[in-house]
């Protein structure tokens, strides 16, 4: 099993990226750190919590981090996750707690605990991870490697050629690909492979129980935003992409290039300049994801959920 913190913004599919995360047994999931971005701080906390306890997920600590990006101010995505940051199905109270440690120092102590490195996977903006990395700077030898849903390699959602995660906060992006830790890079190029279709949906609500057709109402309205904004037929499943990444490499298929970020363009702030044929003459400081295994991603996915549902009914 390789252990993993997930960084997130919950936000419809940093909840399934939850789920997957708690449900498949190649991972084991240490902890959950929040992060504003698709929604403020105090809102992607309360869905982390929301999302924990729909799934029966209670022995995972969850910590609150960065309530805005380091430099700039907070840009939300209400647009596309709702004024909740989780709208569609109606959640009960959360019945699992948040720490009072903040997300950095709770990242810090496990890293320092664990007797392995440990493997972060950030699916919201990079905010908590910079600043874990500029205040323990020594922590770095401790992360096995970062596996981020950011960026892209083609176009962008926020912006002619920026994605969301890295629009909000560039310059923690930028600290991140500058660390010198090893980095994968799971951009909207890829993640727009993993579409939920209807056939999806309804893989989601044969799972039974309460899981399976709240995760169904999430996919609905988030089809709904996707469709309404970008004309989308099935929504792109963007932060389990990166979850599966680590879950097994082979379902990504990665090269290594350099990425630069963009923090000054007038037009281009937070574009993940991704230099797949070396013009920038700088060495490659991340891999990067260009292909995914749809079918095997879904399937790995749906049975990860399915082991949530059944350990529910044990
Ligand atoms: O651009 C997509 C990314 O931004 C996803 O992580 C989504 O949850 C939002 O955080
Ligand atoms: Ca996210």
């Amino acid at each position: 099993m390789t252990p993993i913190i997930l960084d997130c913004d919950p936000g419809h599919d940093d909840a399934i990226a939850i789920m997957l995360a708690a449900g498949d047994p190649a991972v084991d999931l240490l902890a959950i750190t929040t992060v504003a971005g698709n929604q403020t701080l105090d809102k992607t906390t309360l869905n982390a919590r929301r999302v924990c306890t729909l799934a029966g997920v209670h022995d995972v600590p969850i910590a609150a981090g960065c309530a805005r990006p380091l430099t700039r101010p907070l840009q939300v995505a209400a647009d596309v996750h709702g004024e909740s940051g989780l709208d569609g199905p109606r959640f009960g109270e959360p019945a699992v707690p948040v720490v009072g440690e903040h997300a950095v120092d709770l990242v810090h102590r496990l890293l320092q605990e664990h007797p392995e490195p440990v493997t972060l996977v950030p699916t919201g903006p990079l905010t908590n991870i910079a600043l874990l990395l500029t205040r323990y700077p020594g922590d770095a030898a401790r992360i096995r490697e970062i596996v981020l849903m950011g960026g892209s390699t083609e176009r962008g959602n926020v912006g002619p050629y920026a994605e969301f995660n890295i629009f909000v906060d560039p310059e923690a992006a930028a600290i991140v690909f500058g660390s010198g830790v090893p980095v994968t890079m799971c951009g909207l190029n890829v993640t727009h492979q993993a579409l939920v279709t209807p056939e999806v949906v309804a893989r989601l609500e044969d799972l039974g129980g309460d899981l399976g057709p709240v995760c169904a109402e999430l996919m609905t309205f988030f089809a709904s935003t996707y469709k309404k904004l970008w004309g989308f037929e099935a929504p792109p499943l963007h932060d389990p992409v990166a979850v599966a990444r680590v879950i097994d490499p082979a379902l990504v298929e990665c090269v290594d290039a350099h990425v630069a970020i963009e923090v000054v363009g007038a037009h281009t702030r937070g574009a993940t300049c991704v230099d797949l044929h070396g013009y920038l003459g700088e060495p490659p400081n991340a891999k990067v994801a260009v292909g995914l295994d749809a079918p095997r991603f879904f399937d790995r996915l749906v049975g990860a959920l399915e082991d949530l549902r059944a350990g529910q009914v044990s």
